[in-house]
């Protein structure tokens, strides 16, 4: 089978691929294109079947498309690309440490008064908090999660980092400002705040492990999440995406412990993307499984 390989966005013919069969993949494809252009290795290859249309998984046979002799594929250019560990191991190692520095040494950013000056414990609390869920994503991102994608463009280094690092240093700055001041309703706040942060941190490792047992290992394969016998996972009989969930419940429970506006605006930032996100996960649910339950949202039982 020839199979032309036509730009997605010029409609130029870029190359005719030959010794392609019906039970070739969009892999074998990439392969092939390989060869021929040496600058798209495969992570940067993109291939749809129609010029907009969503970008085809390795996996796919091209008899499965449909594709005759002479059929065309158009290709997209992801750019050049980075391993997607490396980005999470960049973006969630700069909150730990830029945290750490403004907490372990004020006088850096305050002035040599500031480590002189006592800390309330809830700046020693929200610290321990800060820590705890940073580190948790940097041991899940090498332990546990099981992605598709090997890469992602390099860009998205910069445009993560920069959002995480950013809010790291605005929250950092006014919880361990020395003119800090505690919560309106003391111990009750500090530690109701503290025990729903710990259950939603909780919450959203089961979810993690949940997902990561769907896939089996060194596999792309992706399947309907369901409850299993921990009852954390309970959510998913409700939304589509518990551990985003869990994760804005998290924030929350931060917000109110220190009752610092900045971490209410990092939560409400980060609710924002993963209700986009939520939402089109949902979405890609419902059109690849006919059988995905009903009566399920995307992030907020009930709501949304
Ligand atoms: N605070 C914030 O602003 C913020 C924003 C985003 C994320 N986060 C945190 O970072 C965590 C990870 O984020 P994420 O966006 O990567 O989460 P995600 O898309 O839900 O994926 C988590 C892992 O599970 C896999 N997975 C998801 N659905 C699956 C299915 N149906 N079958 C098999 N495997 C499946 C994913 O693989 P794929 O590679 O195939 O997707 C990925 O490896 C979140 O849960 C959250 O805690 C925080």
């Amino acid at each position: 089978m020839e199979i032309s390989v036509v730009d997605g966005r010029s409609g130029k013919t870029l190359s005719t691929l030959t010794d392609l069969f019906e039970n070739s993949t969009i892999g074998d494809v990439k392969r092939q294109f390989y060869q021929r252009k040496p600058k798209y290795y495969p992570d940067r290859q993109s291939f749809r079947s129609e010029p907009k249309g969503k970008s085809l998984r390795d996996d796919v046979t091209l008899g499965s498309l449909d594709l005759d002799a002479g059929s065309k594929l158009y290709f997209k250019d992801l750019g050049p690309q980075v391993g997607w560990s490396t980005v999470f191991l960049v973006e969630y190692a700069g909150p730990l440490v830029l945290y750490l520095l403004f907490y372990i040494r004020p006088a850096i950013v305050y002035g040599a008064d500031a480590a002189t000056k006592p800390k309330d414990k809830v700046v020693d609390i929200a610290a321990f908090c800060w820590t705890l869920h940073y580190a948790k994503r940097l041991l899940e991102t090498i332990f546990v999660h099981r992605f598709s994608h090997a890469t992602m463009p390099i860009l998205n280094i910069f445009k993560n980092s920069g959002y995480y690092w950013g809010f790291t240093a605005f929250v950092a700055y006014f919880i361990n400002h020395p003119l800090y001041t505690p919560p309106a309703y003391g111990d009750l706040q500090v530690y109701g705040g503290l025990a729903a942060f710990l259950f939603n941190e909780f919450g959203n490792l089961c979810i993690h492990l949940a997902l990561r047992n769907l896939r089996p290992a060194g596999s792309t394969q992706r399947r309907i999440p369901y409850p299993t016998g921990n009852p954390m996972t309970q959510l998913f009989s409700f939304v589509s995406c518990p551990n985003y969930t869990y994760e804005a419940g998290a924030w929350i429970s931060f917000s109110i412990m220190t009752q610092c506006v900045p971490a209410l605006l990092f939560t409400l930032a980060g609710l924002y993307q993963m209700t986009v996100w939520a939402m089109g996960k949902h979405r890609n649910y419902k059109r690849e499984f006919k059988e995905y339950p009903r009566g399920r949202k995307s992030i907020i039982p009930f709501l949304i």
